[in-house]
């Protein structure tokens, strides 16, 4: 047991890359998008095997031995169902409006939180953990005050508007599950195309702050946080933060 240990540890100090026996079947939804595509290379370099979820599949022109594409839509049930079911981790990093009805109730990010829930809380502990990517609307500016509630929304698209506050109807939905195992991932307020560093903190529901009064963090190292998460599991049931 404990040179196994050793063994793993070495691997992973040499090469970086999770050993076969702990490599996780990790599905990511939203693997075409700017911030998903990050966290498939990321799960891949780790050793990981993932599945890429895509709509329209052939937009995935990367190739790599431990990466499956396939042809999934999340207001699709029976395909959610098929794709995710004995998985270890769902991620899920998708934005978008479903109809015109103008809720918050139709953004993408909080339909498809109440949909994989609802998948997932059937198969009890065999179930995926559940990781979500976030919005920075829900996060405190001040105290008890959110970031969305300082937003200038005349000057917002109608449709961004609702993603921002689908997402904190997505978190506020989260807080009361309790029979599935999920994280809320938070982004800070700015994603850049900075370098990878696996430099970061974790925070809570405040906004972090750099030593210059910025919240950001680039799309690579929130990748590293989201995989550290699958990987750790240090924050089940919980909304995290990322930011430098
Ligand atoms: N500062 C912030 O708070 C902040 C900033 C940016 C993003 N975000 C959050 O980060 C997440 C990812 O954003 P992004 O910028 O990476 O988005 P993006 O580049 O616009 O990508 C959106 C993804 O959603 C997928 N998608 C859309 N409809 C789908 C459906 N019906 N079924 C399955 N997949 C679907 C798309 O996949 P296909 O088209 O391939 O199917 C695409 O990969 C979102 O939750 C967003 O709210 C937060």
């Amino acid at each position: 047991m404990f040179r196994a240990a050793i063994a793993s540890l070495l691997f992973l100090l040499t090469t970086g890359a999770a050993p076969a026996g702990d490599a996780l079947d990790i599905v990511v939804y939203g693997a075409t998008g700017e911030v998903g595509s990050h966290i498939v290379q990321e799960a891949l370099e780790r050793g990981h095997r993932v599945t890429a979820v895509s709509r329209n599949p052939g937009k995935i022109t990367w190739r790599h031995d431990n990466l499956a594409v396939v042809k999934g839509d999340l207001l699709d049930k029976t395909s959610v169902t098929g794709i995710v079911a004995g998985k270890d981790v769902v991620i899920l990093s998708v934005r978008g409006v479903i109809g015109d009805s103008g809720l918050p109730e139709s953004a993408l990010q909080f339909l498809s939180a109440e949909m994989l829930v609802d998948v997932l809380y059937r198969w009890g502990d065999d179930a995926p953990r559940l990781l979500h990517v976030g919005g920075s609307g829900s996060l405190e500016v001040e105290p008890g005050i959110m970031y969305a509630a300082k937003l200038p929304t005349i000057l917002l698209p109608r449709k961004l508007e609702i993603e921002i506050v689908g997402q904190i109807l997505a978190l506020e939905f989260y807080r009361k599950v309790d029979d599935v195992d999920w994280t809320y991932v938070t982004p800070p307020k700015n994603f850049t195309n900075g370098r990878r560093t696996g430099e970061f903190r974790i925070g809570g529901d405040e906004a972090l702050r750099d030593r210059w009064g910025r919240t950001r963090v680039s799309r690579a190292d929130f990748a590293v946080a989201i995989i550290d998460e699958a990987e750790q599991a240090r924050y089940s049931r919980q909304r995290i933060s990322v930011a430098y």
